[in-house]
């Protein structure tokens, strides 16, 4: 399949990647259809030339309906934190996981036959790994509950490819920053948290010694990996990283958005958080095989296009 395919349904699409996502297939020319509870989501965001249902991913009977009026599917929708999916262990685990699996059932069933799907998983899979960099065929060793549902998203796309002929692809994204992404979310990367406090003047917390890394790619690259996905979506089931490959550490950035703005920010330290990992940084060169796609952004870059916004 590839994007001359028309009806589009994205969910999760009012949300910070769903949006973006959004825009470039309306401007490729598609119809969009975007299922949204705007539960972290915001009506704004959804570009005006697509039609926004307002409904919940869990409502078997909607997202049968709109399966079936669709020839491919972008999956985004979820919780996508951390500590909301602790707190809410299975509400989050029926949105991020028994939701999608609902979601294969109906593409499974559709009427016209199968439709590709491509869907967010995460880097969360891998968990506290200290192999570096991280490459996918590391063992799925998720330490949080909503990497868990993840994990488990990919294991079912796997058997619904093999039991129902669905083809699907997962991207396991890394920390994404852009605009539209909300900085009082708690799965918002520091980048956005630290403009957000550096615009109102406050100071930056840095927790640890600021020397932990992250993968950090801008949102920009992260829509051409889901595009490039579409077209590779199999029953086999694909998962590839999405991320730049550089790692930068969070001191850095704190630095890097002084020199832009021309101002060392204020910086204070604080004790380490529970359960943060160290290091985070991908293995690109399977994307770059199997999707051709390699991020563009450098991370001076998009840190300017987030500050000049
Ligand atoms: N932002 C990142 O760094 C990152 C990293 C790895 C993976 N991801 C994944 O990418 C996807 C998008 O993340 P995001 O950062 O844009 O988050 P987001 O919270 O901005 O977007 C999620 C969207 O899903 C919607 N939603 C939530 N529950 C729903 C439900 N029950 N029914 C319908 N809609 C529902 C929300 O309203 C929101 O618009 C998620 O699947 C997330 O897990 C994000």
């Amino acid at each position: 399949m590839t994007l001359d395919t028309k009806r589009i349904l994205v969910t999760g699409g009012a949300g910070f990647v769903g949006s973006h996502l959004v825009d470039r297939l309306v401007g490729l020319g598609h119809r969009i259809t975007v299922l949204d509870d705007l539960s972290t989501g915001f009506r704004k965001n959804v570009c005006r030339d697509a039609v926004l249902v307002e409904g919940d991913v869990r409502d078997r009977e909607l997202v049968r309906r709109l399966i079936d009026e669709t020839d491919a599917c972008f999956h985004l929708a979820a919780i996508a934190s951390v500590q909301r999916c602790l707190a809410f262990l299975e509400e989050s685990h029926a949105i991020n996981q028994t939701a999608f699996v609902g979601l294969l059932e109906s593409v499974g069933s559709r009427k016209g036959g199968v439709i590709p799907v491509v869907y967010a998983s995460s880097a969360a899979v891998y968990g506290d790994t200290d192999v570096f960099p991280i490459y996918e065929n590391l063992p799925l060793c998720p330490i949080s509950i909503y990497g868990a549902d993840k994990a488990g998203c990919e294991l079912h796309a796997r058997a619904a490819g093999r039991t129902k002929g669905v083809p699907s692809f997962g991207l396991r994204p890394f920390n994404i920053y852009g605009p539209r992404q909300h900085p009082s979310s708690s799965y918002s990367g520091v980048i956005t948290v630290f403009v957000d406090r550096l615009r109102r003047g406050e100071k930056l917390t840095i927790y640890a010694d600021g020397l932990q890394t992250r993968d950090f790619i801008h949102v920009s690259d992260i829509v051409e990996y889901f595009i490039a996905a579409l077209g590779k979506a199999s029953v086999d089931a694909p998962v590839c990283n999405a991320a730049t490959g550089k790692e930068t550490s969070v001191l850095e950035i704190a630095h890097k958005l002084s020199e832009i703005l021309g101002h060392e920010a204020k910086i204070v330290f604080a004790p380490a958080r529970t359960g943060d990992i160290y290091r985070s940084v991908a293995d690109t060169s399977h994307a770059q095989t199997l999707l051709g796609v390699r991020a563009s952004v450098a991370v001076a870059e998009g840190l300017r296009f987030v500050l000049e916004r």
